[in-house]
């Protein structure tokens, strides 16, 4: 049986869709979401990522502010632009696209941003408090990951769980929400044996490794829900996951396209995200 798609265009439009209502609210009472978008050097995938997000931004109402700024940049004149961002009223989130080009230290500049400020969730103080389970800003792909997995009624409590890739963008926080849920987790990686053996276990599949169709068909578990959160281009120029597609549908029972999958829901959790820091910037109390 051919698997459901989990459509996470349109999850994320109904996301973005309740967002425009919530900011025409907030700014009725004189409140105006602003996220600051930095963009050091002229790397395309992510000049390409950066313009989905401000374009997101626009159509339901958040102040974008954009730093298009040349990969000569120093780490100095980054932090000090950090700085002035830390200290502007008019911007309640600050997002750095990664990866910054050779030389500039990442976790110096992540670690810079101010934590009510951090809607990428990136810096110490969010990862402490997903660990911790107190309420804080959640990285956004995994959160994406999980409003899907809720939109399609996939509950993962008491469910087998295996999340392939350990970064600390994607795959750490994602398993720390699936256990969160209740899941029983694995965290597998380059370095785990017998991939495939850990992979069949899998209720809930999700795959964040970044090599195309690494995962292949007969790696998924009949009945899987499959969360693909690669993005490669192949040498054709097509965009796939890390998941072998059209193998893995075939035996799951619901499965995330690339695109239109994971990737809308990244943006859309970004917007949310920037949405909860106007507010807490703003005095209103929140759950996150
Ligand atoms: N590079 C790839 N994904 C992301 C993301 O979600 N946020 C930032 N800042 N950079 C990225």
């Amino acid at each position: 049986m051919a698997a459901e798609l989990i459509d996470g265009k349109k999850v994320a439009a109904d996301i973005r869709e309740n967002l425009k209502k919530e900011i025409a609210g907030l700014k009725a009472k004189g409140i105006n979401p602003g996220l600051a978008v930095v963009l050091v050097g002229e790397n395309p995938a992510s000049k390409k990522y950066v313009a989905s997000k401000e374009k997101a931004c626009e159509e339901i109402g958040i102040a974008s502010f954009a730093y298009k700024i040349p990969d000569t940049t120093t780490q100095e004149e980054l932090l000090s632009l950090i700085d002035r961002l830390n200290n502007d009223a008019n911007v309640n989130g600050i997002l750095v696209q990664l990866p910054l080009p050779k030389g500039l230290n990442e976790k110096e500049v992540m670690n810079r941003i101010k934590p009510e400020k951090d809607v990428d969730g990136f810096g110490p103080d969010a990862l402490g408090k997903l660990v911790l389970d107190e309420p804080g800003f959640i990285p956004c792909t995994p959160h994406g990951a999980m409003k899907m997995l809720e939109a399609y009624g996939i509950n993962p409590s008491g469910r087998h769980a295996v999340v392939v890739g350990r970064s600390v963008i994607v795959g750490k926080p994602l398993a720390l929400l699936l256990l969160r849920k209740n899941a029983t987790v694995t965290i597998c990686h380059s370095k785990t044996p017998n991939l495939k053996e850990e992979c069949l276990k899998a209720d809930i599949l999700c795959v964040a490794i970044g090599r195309a169709k690494m995962i292949t068909g007969d790696m998924v578990k009949e009945g899987a829900a499959v969360i693909d959160i690669g993005i490669n281009v192949t040498p054709e120029g097509k965009i796939v996951g890390d998941v072998d597609f059209d193998a893995a549908k075939q035996r799951a029972a619901y499965i995330t396209p690339v695109p239109g999958g994971a990737g809308p829901m990244t943006i859309a959790m970004l917007v949310y995200n920037t949405v909860q820091a106007a507010k807490m910037q703003a005095g209103i109390k929140i759950g996150l």
